[in-house]
Order: C-alpha cells, then structure tokens, then sequence
C-alpha cells in the first residue's frame, strides 16, 4: 500500500516530497506533486479524478512531474506572488544570471519547464469543493511567498504548510532561509516564518502535514522547539544590520566616509588603503609595490586604476610587480583583468582559487565575475615566499568562501594578517559574521571559520588587516573568543535542519554540475561532471539519473556511485545534444538523486545553450562600463522582484 490515510477522506503518499490527497467520492485534490508517479496509483484508494494539484510553493521537488499533470489536463494552482516561478520558469532561466550573485531569492530551485495554472492564489483566499473548503494563508519563509493550505475537516483544521516547518521542530535546510546577501544571516528567512506560524497558529489547526518529514500532531509544542531553535541562531550569526537593498550611493558615502574618519593612516606607513575599499598596497623600497585584491571600481569598493595611477605617482612607485586576489568575490578583482591585459601585470593565486579565477564560467557561486583571470604563480597552502623585504605566509582561509587565502607577515615592525572578507568586521564574538550560504563556507572543526580561528590563533598577529574595513589590534583573548563563537555554528544548524549532516542543509551545491553552464550547439556534445560533496563520516551511494529532453542521450542513465567518506567525488558525463534541436535553444537538465537509498528528487541542475544569446541581464559587471558595482547590486535586486510581482 503506497497511501497512508491520516484521517478520513486525508491520505500521504510518500514521493520525494510529501504529496497529500483530499478525497471526494472518486474525486481528489492533492497538494503537491513530486514525480507525479502518484497517479498510478490513486485507483487503489478509489480516486478516478484529479481536480486539481494545489502547490504550496515553486520549488522544484514540489511541481517537477507537472508535465504529466498538463497532459492529462489536471488543473494546477499555485501561489499568486509565486505564479512566474511556474508560468515563466523558463524566462526564469533565460534572464536570472549566474554573475554577480548577491541574492539567494529567488534560489535556481526552479521548474526548468513553464506550468501552466488555472488558478493563482492570495492571501485568505477561500477555495470551495463540495463538501470540503480550503482557506489559503500566505506562510512565506522557506520561499518568499508559499502559502499554506486550511482544510476544514471534521476533526478540526488541517494545514499543509509545505516546507514552513519539518517535523522535528525543524526546517528542511537553512540556505532557503537567507535571502540577501548583505549579512542576512536567516534574518529575512526566520522573520517571515515567525510572522507565519503567528497567522498559521489563529487559526488552531489540529495538524501540520509538512512536504518534507513526518506530520506534526502538536503544531504549537512543534513550532515553539523551532523557535527556541531560530533563537540560538540569532546569537550565533543572525543580526539586524542588514544593508537595504534600496540602499543608495549617498548612504554608501556615509559609510566610506566613516571608516575613513575612524583609521590611524600612521599605523603602517607601507600600507595604503582607502574607505571601503578592498584594495591594499603594500609598498616596496625599490619604487616598486604590490597590490592585495583591485576591483577597479572608483566609486564604492577603491579604486579605479587612474585613481591608483595617481597614488603610485604620488608615492613615486614605478612597477606593480604582482597582485594577489584574497578571493574570487568581483570587488576583489573585478579590475584584475586589466591590470593583467594592459598593463602586464603578473597574478599569484591560492591553489584552490585557480580553477575559479581561470574558468569562472564554470560555477554559479556568489559574487562571480565572468571575465578569466590567468594564473601567472600558483602559491600552495602554508607556503612561505618573500618579496622585497617582506616574507609572507600563505593560507587556505575559508570563513566566507572556501576560496579564500589569507596571508601573514610583517609590515612596519608589526605582524600583520590580511584576513580577505573570511573575518568580520569590528567585534569578533557578535553575530556580524560572514555566514553568507551562498559562498557555501563549510561548519565543523578544521573547515570554515573554525579553521580561520585556528590560524590566526596560530600565527598570533598583532593586527588583522580587514578587507573593507582596516586595521584592527587583535590578542590571544580576542582570537580565543573568535574561536568559541564560531565553533558553535554547526551544532546550531545541525539541531536546526533535518539533514544528516548539517552541511547539507547549509550548502545548496553539495551535489551540483561543473561546468554548470555549457556552450555547445544541435549535434555537440557537453562534457560536464557531477560534484558530489559527502559531508558524512561513512562511505555514501549515489544513483544519478538524468532528465534528458527526447532524444538527448547521455554515458551516465541511471548509474549508482559510491563516495568515500568526508570527500569530494567528481562523476564525469558526457551529454550529447540532438542535430534536431533548437539552434537558439537554452535547455535545463536536472538530475533525479538517490542519496544513500533516500530520494532526493531533481536536486542539481545543469544549463546547455546550444545557439541561445543571453540577453545583458547576463552580463557580469566590469569596472569602466560605467556602472559601479553598488549600482550593479542594487539593480540585480530590483531585477529579481520581477518574479514576486
Ligand atoms: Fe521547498
């Protein structure tokens, strides 16, 4: 028996997400749909007539069989403020940009087809169905606008709430919850679940039947452990300093302008920075420097390269000998390519940042440019190298990224840690940290901010150099409770998300493509791998099977592999595209997960364009195009609300 019946006329079946009927005679409405396979088998609880699938919210694992669904012509519903996300998934893909990522939300979880709906609902909107009445309640969280769905039953009301909640007291990861990047945290995620289960709750409902886990029996003792969860949070990394997105360049100034007032430009004569700037220029004694990070923006993140050619004229500096990038993030090294194209200028990167600065093309990560940067030295973690007087240390520091360096020396009598965006700034111990899911950094000991903690407790520096924000006198004391804050994140997220391991609720790409977009054309063939990263202290089994477009044909069908513990496997494929397809196309192929025996549903996804042009929207920012980045930011923001309206 496949079905699963909690109260009279009320059945579960079990697909990759909860899927819920509501019967009538030989009639149903089902909320969600997964695969769709449920339709094979609604005969054996007497159902004939699907009347309608009601969607709670956009995400992928939710609406992915609903092809079957228009063939077979059942009506489909979906939130109103959600509708684009399934009538226009496939602008979606064909406008949102893998560059200059700065918002999760909307997140890729998205149909990689268009689904059309008769039906689009707000808020307290009232669905009648003889003999039953569904009341719609906008819960948004999980996604920006998913609603819930009240049955009035005769045992009382009934809620399926999606992802709101998991049972547990839990939620199905934490990266849905963080929707902008500005040192979120969760916050706008967490708010709007607070608000929801505040409306959810007026109504009394007697259960929760949630998309992901078990059906909530108590749903006031339920929602109140997740609480008392999401207030953990809040003093580990949630905080309210968020920059608004309709932040503008006046306020921007301020801030620039602040931080300028409040530096010691006495501290290290040899170190030139400027407001919010990432850029540090460290000079030599030879006339010569060397620059840590250049986004090349004049405006907001410093400088622009006739604003550096000024200061190394003023400073009599005749050559940049290198430049090194902390990270890939585009205000570190947007202006990278130039200084490299123009003007010669020779790139040392850490190992892991290579692959991303030579072919960024290949991931969708925050904060990305799309412009190669060549690697002139590769330098190795711990790796120790000397350059005028100075001699630097080199780290893999991963708090925000995990491709992130840091490097140690001596600067002005003074030992000094350039610590990139890995640190936050000002208070080492308070929730302004860099918990960006996004960058999907790592939690555990020796990986993330543990780890940055425990190399700068290591090298004990007398300052840590701060991207954006400058100098700041650090201790043993101040690193010590550095370390003690950070070190509590995983087990936050880990009693916070129903996940094995808290890192999969936490990183979004534990199993992604890479390449992640392709360029071919009808009749080529894309060489792509699936990384699959297995966060668990025991061996794992994946059985990956593509959904590919008629006639698409792929080496990998439905093939199980298996990853070692704690690492990274890469499964290479080859994907051939047919001669018949559209040669303006862009297609969207997902992949159905089997995780250790669990379905997963079609969890990563992978973009062939095989003759599409992207419109500018695709455009990553580059400095002197004449928008600054701020400017880019704010726009991709804006851009994204079009799919919320
Ligand atoms: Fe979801």
């Amino acid at each position: 028996m496949e079905f699963t019946q909690l109260v009279e006329n009320v059945f579960l079946f079990k697909d990759y997400v909860n899927v819920y009927v509501v019967k009538d005679a030989d009639r149903a409405i089902l909320i969600d749909f997964g695969s769709g396979k449920i339709l094979n088998y609604l005969s054996e609880i007497g159902v004939h007539e699907v009347d309608y699938i009601f969607h709670t919210h956009y995400h992928r694992d939710q609406c992915f069989g609903d092809s079957i669904a228009v063939q077979k012509k059942i009506k489909i519903a979906a939130p109103h403020s959600e509708r684009k996300l399934f009538t226009k998934a496939e602008d979606f893909w064909k406008t949102k940009s893998y560059y200059d990522i700065y918002s999760l939300k909307p997140t890729y979880f998205v149909s990689p087809f268009n689904i059309p709906l008769e039906r689009a609902f707000k808020n307290e909107d009232e669905f009648e169905w003889s003999p039953y009445k569904f009341k719609i309640i906008d819960t948004r969280g999980h996604t920006a606008r998913s609603v819930s769905y009240l049955l009035e039953h005769e045992t009382g009301k009934i809620a399926f709430t999606g992802d709101l909640i998991h049972s547990g007291g839990k939620v199905i990861n934490y990266y849905d919850l963080e929707y902008s990047y500005m040192g979120d945290g969760g916050n706008f995620g967490i708010n709007f679940t607070l608000n929801s289960f505040e409306k959810l709750l007026k109504f009394n409902p007697v259960v929760l039947l949630p998309s992901h886990g078990d059906i909530i029996k108590d749903p006031s003792k339920e929602v109140e452990i997740l609480k008392e969860k999401f207030n953990r949070v809040s003093k580990a990394f949630r905080h309210d300093k968020i920059v608004p997105t309709s932040m503008d360049h006046e306020n921007a100034m301020d801030l620039v302008n602040q931080i300028e007032e409040n530096e010691d430009k006495t501290l290290f004569p040899h170190l030139i920075r400027k407001g919010f700037g990432t850029t540090f220029i460290l000079l030599g004694n030879n006339n010569n420097c060397i620059l840590l990070d250049f986004p090349g923006d004049g405006y907001f993140f410093a400088y622009s390269y006739e604003q550096l050619a000024k200061i190394l004229k003023e400073k009599e500096v005749e050559t940049i000998d290198f430049v090194i990038p902390t990270h890939y993030h585009d205000d570190h090294i947007g202006g990278i390519p130039l200084l490299q194209q123009e003007h010669k200028i020779p790139v040392y990167a850490l190992e892991n940042m290579v692959d991303v600065l030579e072919n960024p093309t290949h991931y969708r990560i925050g904060c990305l440019i799309d412009t190669p940067i060549k690697v002139d030295r590769v330098l190795r973690d711990g790796e120790k190298f000397t350059w005028d007087e100075y001699e630097f240390q080199v780290f893999h520091f991963p708090g925000q990224t995990e491709y992130h360096m840091g490097l140690f020396t001596t600067i002005d009598g003074k030992s000094v840690f350039f610590t990139g965006d890995s640190i936050p700034p000002f208070i080492l111990n308070a929730p302004e940290t860099n918990n960006n899911c996004i960058n999907f950094c790592q939690l555990g000991e020796d990986v993330g901010s543990v780890k940055c903690a425990d190399i700068l407790l290591d090298c004990n520096p007398d300052y840590i150099a701060i991207s954006h924000y400058g100098f700041f006198k650090v201790d043993k004391e101040i690193l010590q409770s550095y370390r003690d804050h950070v070190s509590q994140y995983e087990s936050i997220i880990a009693d916070l998300v129903a996940q094995e391991n808290p890192n999969m609720g936490f990183d979004p790409n534990w199993i992604s493509f890479k390449p992640v977009r392709i360029i071919s054309k009808p009749g080529g063939t894309c060489k792509t791998s699936l990384v699959v990263k297995n966060f668990l202290e025991k061996e794992s089994s994946i059985e990956v099977e593509l959904n590919l477009p008629d006639n698409w044909t792929s080496d990998v069908k439905k093939d199980m592999f298996t990853v070692k513990p704690k690492s990274v496997k890469e499964i290479p494929m080859a994907i051939k595209i047919p001669e018949t397809e559209n040669p303006k196309g862009r297609t969207i192929i997902t992949a159905n997960i089997q995780w250790n025996g669990k379905d997963i549903g079609p969890f990563p996804d992978l973009m062939v364009d095989h003759g599409f042009i992207p419109s500018d929207t695709w455009t990553a920012w580059t400095p002197y195009k004449g928008t600054d980045l701020l400017q880019w930011i704010i726009n991709y923001y804006v851009r994204d609300l079009q799919f919320f309206t």
